[in-house]
């Protein structure tokens, strides 16, 4: 694992779009695995500007997303693909036909997780995949206790998870479930880069470090990767 510490979110927000867009440069045809949450916000927002103003651009590039909830319309206001659309995908010059998000309202939702499969499998697989960090150590919608072997499936949201999202779900509760990519899944993205920001991953940060690999703590399924960057500020980084 490669580790680096930046100075604050702007510093790993920085980074984490360089690295995103020297990929890109690298592989016009990059197949990416892209996150939600708060975290890459800051690294979406460099992206999109300097596409805007360099050659560099998502004209070929495919992008698949870690997880989606189940059961809400996908231009609800607390959906991935809301999220998606609006911290990227409206910004850059991607087709919209490369653009992947597991769908939460398929009328089989196992059916739809091996729809997603196959579609990643199509694609040549994960070339490069970002991913947040939640505080227990999840990755994607993988909470504690998540086979590593585990593909792309339905999951049951804990509490502190549905609450943490409360506030995109003023009109309707909080979805229950939702779709996300394994932990074999995205261990088969060819790299990873891990994005950990702020006091409240401290912890989660602390135990990836301490090198223990078990799925109670679904991040450290990493250890198992042989390229993975770990970008944490030093806010995340001080335990
Ligand atoms: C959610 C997402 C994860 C994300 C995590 C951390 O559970 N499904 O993909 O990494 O939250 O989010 P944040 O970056 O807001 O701390």
């Amino acid at each position: 694992m490669n580790w680096e510490t930046l100075r604050d979110y702007d510093a790993l927000s920085d980074r984490a779009a360089s690295m995103l867009l020297d990929a890109i440069t690298a592989d016009p045809n990059l197949v990416l695995g892209l996150p939600t949450g708060q975290t890459p916000v800051g690294t979406y927002d460099r992206v999109v500007k300097e596409c805007k103003r360099s050659y560099r651009c998502f004209r070929d590039v495919v992008a698949f997303n870690l997880d989606e909830y189940v059961g809400i319309a996908r231009d609800h206001p607390g959906s991935y693909f809301t999220f998606m659309q609006q911290h990227l995908f409206s910004n850059v010059d991607i087709d919209p036909k490369n653009t992947f998000i597991p769908n939460g309202r398929a009328p089989d939702l196992k059916v739809e997780c091996e729809r997603y499969e196959r579609l990643l499998k199509n694609a040549g697989g994960l070339g490069l995949t970002f991913l947040g960090l939640g505080s227990n150590g999840h990755i994607a919608f993988n909470e504690p206790g998540t086979p590593f072997e585990s593909r792309t499936h339905v999951v049951a949201l804990t509490e502190a998870t549905r609450r943490a999202n409360a506030a995109f779900f003023l009109d309707q509760p909080v979805p229950t479930h939702a779709i996300t990519m394994g932990i074999a899944t995205i261990l088969e993205s060819r790299a990873i880069v891990l994005l950990a920001s702020g006091a409240r991953k401290q912890d989660a940060i602390g135990r990836l470090r301490s090198g223990e690999i078990s799925a109670d703590f679904p991040a450290s399924a990493l250890w198992n990767h042989a390229n993975v960057s770990v970008l944490v500020d030093e806010a995340a980084a001080s335990a």
